[in-house]
């Protein structure tokens, strides 16, 4: 299983999943300081893993199609959205992240970004992707407690986006059918 953590920063996500037995994590980031310490750290660790510098919004220069079978975004999208040009970049972003899963394959995007403020990206006609939204409390800074539930506060949780891409292994997409045809 190929699992790609996008803007992996210097998360510790990776590792931990790696423990839970996911032995092959990649991961990119666009900053080339982050990417040297974490190759670094990772040579020494998790030899199998694989850290290297990409661009989110420009995935198909660093990855094949259909590559992976999860990406996962915790906080790039949102990153993404609070700098410049933010609506052109997520849309590219999000379209690379579609072009480079698997069919089949599944998008968790963990965002501090409310369903209307992330829907419109997700939600595309060209996705054929079903999307189920959990909300999930924060631990608060102070006392690291679970916000009790009855706090109905946005600001009290992360919203995350789990995206199914629904393309089924045998159908041929029409880009790779007229791709076959010339
Ligand atoms: C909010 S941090 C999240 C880092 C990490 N995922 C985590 O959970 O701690 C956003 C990360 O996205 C990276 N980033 C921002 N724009 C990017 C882009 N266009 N391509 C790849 N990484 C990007 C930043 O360098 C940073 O490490």
């Amino acid at each position: 299983m190929r699992v790609l953590d996008l803007g992996a920063g210097n998360s510790g996500l990776c590792a931990a999943m790696y423990h839970d037995g996911y032995k092959f994590m990649e991961a990119v980031d666009l900053s080339p300081i982050i990417c040297a310490q974490m190759k670094e750290s990772w040579a020494a660790s998790y030899p199998s893993m694989v850290y290297q510098q990409g661009d989110a919004m420009a995935l198909q220069t660093t990855f094949e199609p259909k590559s992976f079978n999860c990406i996962i975004d915790k906080g790039t999208i949102d990153a993404i959205l609070c700098g410049y040009d933010s609506s052109p970049n997520a849309e590219l972003a999000m379209d690379g992240i579609y072009k480079t899963l698997m069919n089949r394959g599944i998008f968790i995007c963990v965002s501090y970004g409310t369903e209307d403020m992330r829907m419109e990206y997700l939600e595309k006609p060209e996705f054929d992707w079903k999307i189920s939204v959990y909300r999930v409390a924060k631990k608060t800074i102070n006392t690291s407690e679970i916000v009790i539930a009855e706090n109905e506060d946005d600001q009290n949780f992360h919203w995350v986006y789990v995206c199914k891409k629904q393309v089924p292994d045998e159908v041929e997409e029409p880009e790779q059918a007229e791709e076959e045809e010339n």
